[in-house]
């Protein structure tokens, strides 16, 4: 694909940033034909060094400090000014306003660890989802890349993967496990849908 097919892409995030540091790995090696425009966090965070060390440019919309409806303001124009064609939830904690969604319609993908529509929604996120998991007694989890839409996790599933629970699992390896394969779906979700 020539420099003039290649989609525009934007990560946002809220913590650590394993999964956008796939991202930038893949586009870095090639295999994945995008550019990153900007990386976006709503809170002081590892994934603004990811994004600083590899020049990418970023942005700190400090929820303690910006309302979520300006930053979802900041974050459409931003946006739009740097012909971003898609943006990739990574970890990001705040809820994307109706507005800003209906703007983005379809152009907003998440990832989330488990196999939706179970555990999702409200409150699930990072460890709790994987302690319900556990115990609810499931015997595979999961994680899905899912189009982002105004219902938490609830969107149309572009793609998913099944992980083992194991008998000794606790909330923190399964996690791990889950982990390791969202960072490969992430990138076959984004593909998808480029
Ligand atoms: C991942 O488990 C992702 O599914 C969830 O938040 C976590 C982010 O991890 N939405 P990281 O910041 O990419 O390491």
């Amino acid at each position: 694909m020539s420099e003039i097919n290649k989609k525009r892409i934007a990560v946002l995030v809220s913590g650590s940033g394993t999964n956008l540091q796939s991202i930038i790995d893949n586009v870095e090696n090639g295999n994945l034909n995008c550019e990153i425009t900007y990386v976006i966090a709503d809170r002081e965070c590892y994934s603004l060094q990811r994004a600083e060390k590899h020049r990418i440019k970023n942005l700190l919309l400090d929820r303690k400090i910006i309302d979520n409806k300006l930053a979802n303001e900041i974050i459409d124009s931003t946006l739009k000014e740097s012909k971003t064609d898609y943006i990739v939830l990574a970890g990001y904690l705040s809820i994307l306003t109706e507005k800003f969604i209906k703007e983005w319609d379809r152009k907003v993908i998440n990832i989330h660890p488990s196999l939706l529509p179970k555990f999702g929604g409200k409150g699930m996120y990072g460890i709790k989802v994987h302690e319900a998991v556990i115990k609810a007694g499931e015997k595979e989890s999961g994680c899905t890349v899912h189009f982002v839409t105004n219902e938490i996790d609830a969107g149309e599933i572009i793609t998913n993967v099944k992980v083992p629970v194991l008998e000794d699992d606790t909330p923190e390896t399964l996690q791990k496990r889950v982990l390791e394969q969202e960072h490969k779906l992430l990138i076959k979700g984004i593909k998808k849908i480029l």
